[in-house]
């Protein structure tokens, strides 16, 4: 069926987890009524209570994940369709790969690099084929270093070899969803390595320009006068798989990817951190116990949530100019990622987008649309310098 004449125009798959609850009331409240939205799940009692919850009239459908025939039929019945359910690595590819076989809209949060290098792999050439749009990394990971750094470039001049590097700073705290896809990532440091030097050795790249993630090193920034660490996370690869797709980014575009720190201390206490969990991640037992400490479907209360925050700031510089901007919002996990993903759904669904298809990204398929929702939602994208 063609997209267009479809019965939903967003489902949204994971409605009963944490982070899906908070889309889930974001859409009941944000979206008109004009858009047709269904909730999808595998608990027919608990999506009844996510949906009685929202207080709008939201349809109800029960799938199942796991279930290959179930998941073509509801994203054949839907133009957009956004999944939380995660870790990525363990339950992602079926929903992708009836997205692209069905020509409908996809939308994820992962923050798994190799799951969006698998799935390019996989299920890029087939989208592209049928149309489909497969938007990894819509939260959080990556949408403000997206389009920060897309927002970054249009203050900068045209056909000119570019630098942009992000610094991110925040303060919030974890739900078990996010816990259970960052041990995983963790588990699979060589796999993940592997599977991205594969997809580099396919991956087209664009004609005459030249596209690269400088990693950067530990230690204080002479631009900012932060105490910076590389971030060696999927915003850098989104980043730059935007610059590969929009030709506004110039002839040669270098991003690197920084977290920003209080100063000497704070930096060594969170590298000390970061190793840590990456060595619990290698020990099946010890990650399950660590898991256990964050189940499924909890998170941070609301009233942590008030108190967290983030800032991304970027310094770009080409041309003989150079120039400061920053993104900034409240608590970046889940009140804004739940904005931003909801958002980028609106946007495929209502606004007047580029032709795009295949694997793309929040800034070469959404761009400025996106942006302006995101303004509207109270995140901010300021040239500071
Ligand atoms: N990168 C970012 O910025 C960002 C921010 C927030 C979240 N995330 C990611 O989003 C994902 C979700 O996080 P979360 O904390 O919301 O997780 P969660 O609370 O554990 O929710 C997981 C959801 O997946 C559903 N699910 C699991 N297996 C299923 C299956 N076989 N069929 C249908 N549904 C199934 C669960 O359903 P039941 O309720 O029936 O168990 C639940 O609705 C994680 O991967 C996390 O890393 C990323």
């Amino acid at each position: 069926m063609p997209s267009e004449s479809r019965e939903f125009d967003i489902v949204l798959l994971g409605a009963t987890g944490f982070t899906g609850g908070l889309i889930a009331d974001y859409l009941a409240t944000n979206a008109t009524s004009a858009v047709s939205i269904a909730l999808a799940g595998r608990n027919p009692a608990k999506l009844e209570a996510v949906r009685a919850r929202s207080g709008a009239d939201l349809d109800v459908v029960t799938v199942d994940a796991t279930d290959d025939a179930a998941l073509r039929d509801l994203t054949s019945r839907c133009r957009v369709l956004i999944t939380t359910v995660g870790p990525y690595l363990v339950h992602g590819d079926p929903v992708v790969a009836a997205c692209a076989d069905t020509g409908t809209d996809y939308l994820d949060l992962t923050g798994e690099p190799e799951f969006a290098d698998l799935t390019y792999l996989k299920h890029h050439a087939r989208a592209e084929a049928t149309g489909a749009r497969l938007i990894h990394a819509c939260g959080f990971d990556s949408v403000p270093h997206d389009l920060g750094a897309q927002f970054t470039v249009d203050q900068l001049p045209e056909g000119v070899p570019l630098t942009v590097r992000g610094y991110v700073r925040l303060q919030g705290t974890f739900s078990g969803g996010t816990v259970a896809s960052a041990l995983e990532v963790m588990s699979r440091m060589r796999q993940g390595r592997a599977t991205h030097d594969i997809r580099t050795q396919v991956e087209p790249q664009p004609d005459g320009r030249a596209v690269s993630i400088a990693t950067g090193r530990v230690g204080r920034d002479a631009s900012t006068g932060w105490w910076v660490i590389p971030m060696p996370t999927i915003d850098p690869l989104i980043v730059a798989q935007s610059a590969r797709q929009l030709p506004r980014y110039g002839p040669d575009f270098t991003y690197s990817h920084f977290l920003a720190t209080e100063g000497p201390l704070a930096a060594a206490a969170t590298l000390g951190g970061i190793g840590t969990l990456a060595a619990v991640a290698q020990v099946a037992p010890a990650r399950r116990a660590l898991a256990r400490l964050r189940p499924s479907g909890s998170g941070p209360t609301p009233a942590q949530r008030d108190k967290a925050w983030f800032t991304v700031r970027f310094v770009g510089e080409g041309g003989g100019t150079s120039v400061v901007t920053e993104v900034a919002g409240g608590d970046p996990g889940y009140t804004e990622t739940s904005a931003m993903i909801s958002e980028a759904a609106l946007c495929l669904a209502v606004d007047d987008l580029p032709v795009t298809a295949g694997q793309v990204t929040t800034a070469s398929a959404l761009g400025p649309a996106l942006r302006t929702r995101l303004l509207a939602a109270g995140i901010s994208f300021t040239l500071v310098d």
